[in-house]
């Protein structure tokens, strides 16, 4: 199957769908893959590298939708890139559904297979996926580096021989995926950070990226579906933004991220508080693609109000092309690799709640939204890595193996441990006794740990493991020279996994330190 790359329309659009190194990973799934020529320079990746990677070029974008049976973009392609699609043609990119239902409709005349790449649904199986999340990261990292660049002061403190100088003090409304990059960002250039959200659940991992959260005396949850933010109540709202005001008066820099899903962003930030801001200070609206969380910010430009740079750039990630473009083609290239059978072809299955929630128009049909996913609302939090098995569009946690079947297990174990005991040596028994407990132990113990603390448990116990030592310095005294030297090995063993044991977690817990 071919897989086509074509460049981007949009003259603002810096990033592109693949870079060589996705290239590489989409020849080594069997893919034979379309370039079409210069689609890569703007992300600073050129023509060559495509060909070396294993890429063919292709002089114009009528040759390339001609021939790929998977075309792989950024944003939802132009009335004349329909055109010249084939018809059976798969699509994957950022569509927006929601926003575009001329461009679905156009698809579905089609017969287009689209996934689009902003719907894919926000669980932790799809993470690898979540071309959204990895954008966000990035843009949060961007709107500070923005706001430094616009702040006509430093972000440090500093004591210098000529004067003291106080370090910047950033608002970071919002602590979703850009908010938390944009707090990490200013806070590893010295500012002051604090931060708040209306999900109070953030609050802990606002204060691990070592920003202060703020709260209100309010009781309203903004936790919503599936780990995103609810529209909160017009009381809420109101005192939230008699905090702004306060804080506004009080910071350098506000840096707004405020989003509920589908719904235009939330005004927060008056003219009436861009106005009581010191002089020079600078708002990054991230909101901007969305009109704004503040009233003033124009989407696209960068204005002066009162003396307070706004800064409304709607394209923070293209900024960053060269590694957005490698986050973005990552992340797409991960759900291509979903859809692929057993044999390696492609076939999506519409059983995979993931390629359900991404697919937006099939087979002549507009099927967004896709059915509603029966997540509980900590299910993104909860759900173990393919744990979830699913059937139209719906998941359910799979069950744990029923009554009978545990049964049979222990049947056929004490049927295996009475025909051992017929034939072993006493000895051996014991030792076989005590292996099958530790098993059973060791099982129990980790078997309910999330996954995400796998790491640090699993150092933790090697480091356990120095019990294994004892018996190993037992067995050096022995007589036998094989014993020796069975217990020379086991202490020399255990000796590597203790160390190591605890370097891992020193090292694992020097991330979480400020
Ligand atoms: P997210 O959904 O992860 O986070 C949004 C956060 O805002 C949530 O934690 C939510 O609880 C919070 N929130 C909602 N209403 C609020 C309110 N009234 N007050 C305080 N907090 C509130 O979203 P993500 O991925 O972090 O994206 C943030 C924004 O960045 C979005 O608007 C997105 O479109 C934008 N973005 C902008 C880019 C640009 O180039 N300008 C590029 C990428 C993303």
């Amino acid at each position: 199957m071919i897989v086509g790359i074509p460049t981007e329309q949009d003259p603002s659009e810096k990033r592109v769908a693949a870079t060589p190194r996705t290239v590489v990973r989409l020849c080594k799934m069997g893919f034979d893959v379309l370039v079409e020529k210069g689609a890569g320079n703007k992300a600073e990746h050129q023509d060559q590298q495509y060909i070396e990677a294993g890429a063919q070029l292709v002089d114009d974008a009528a040759a390339l939708w001609s021939r790929a049976d998977i075309v792989l973009k950024v944003n939802a392609p132009t009335k004349r890139e329909v055109e010249l699609m084939k018809s059976g043609t798969a699509l994957i990119g950022f569509l927006w559904p929601a926003q575009n239902p001329e461009l679905l409709q156009a698809l579905a005349k089609k017969k287009i297979m689209a996934f689009s790449m902003d719907a894919v649904p926000r669980i932790s199986r799809a993470q690898k996926m979540d071309a959204l999340s990895a954008m966000a990261n990035l843009a949060g990292y961007r709107s500070v580096i923005e706001a430094a660049n616009a702040y006509p002061r430093l972000m440090s403190g500093q004591i210098t021989a000529a004067g003291k100088v106080r370090p910047a003090k950033v608002l970071v409304i919002g602590g979703g995926v850009a908010g938390l990059a944009a707090i990490g960002a200013a806070r590893g250039l010295g500012a002051i950070v604090r931060a708040f959200d209306t999900r109070p659940a953030v609050k802990e991992q606002v204060e691990s990226m070592g920003a202060e959260f703020l709260e209100l005396d309010f009781e309203e949850d903004g936790a919503g579906e599936g780990g995103y933010a609810k529209e909160m109540s017009a009381a809420f709202i109101e005192a939230e933004m008699a905090l702004f005001a306060q804080q506004a008066m009080e910071v350098d820099i506000i840096i707004t991220t405020a989003l509920i899903p589908g719904k235009p962003a939330p005004k927060l930030i008056t003219a009436g508080m861009v106005k009581s801001m010191r002089e020079g200070s600078v708002i990054v609206d991230l909101a901007a693609p969305q009109g704004g969380n503040c009233s003033l910010t124009k989407p696209g430009a960068t204005i002066t109000e009162h003396g307070v740079r706004i800064v409304g750039a709607t394209d923070l990630v293209s900024r960053m092309a060269l590694q957005s473009s490698w986050l973005y083609s990552s992340t797409v290239v991960n759900l291509l690799e979903s859809m692929l059978d057993d044999d390696g072809k492609f076939a999506p299955s519409l059983d995979d709640e993931v390629v359900r929630g991404a697919l937006v128009t099939n087979e002549g049909e507009i099927t967004w939204p896709p059915p509603k996913l029966d997540i509980p609302q900590d299910a993104t939090a909860k759900a173990k890595e393919g744990s979830g098995v699913h059937s139209r569009g719906t998941v359910t946690v799979q069950k744990e193996p029923g009554p009978a079947r545990g049964i049979v297990l222990a049947l056929v174990a004490l049927a295996a441990a009475v025909a051992i005991a017929q034939f072993a040596p006493q000895s051996f028994l014991s030792h076989f006794t005590v292996f099958v407990l530790a098993i059973f132990v060791g099982w129990q113990v980790i078997w309910n740990v999330t996954p995400a603390l796998h790491t640090p448990l699993m150092s933790v116990t090697n480091a356990i493991s120095g019990i294994i030592i004892i018996g190993g310095i037992l067995q050096l005294s022995g007589d036998s020279t094989s014993t020796t030297i069975l217990g020379a090995i086991a202490v020399c063993i255990a000796m590597i996994n203790i160390a190591g044991g605890f370097l891992v977690t020193k090292r694992m817990l020097g991330m979480f330190s400020k």
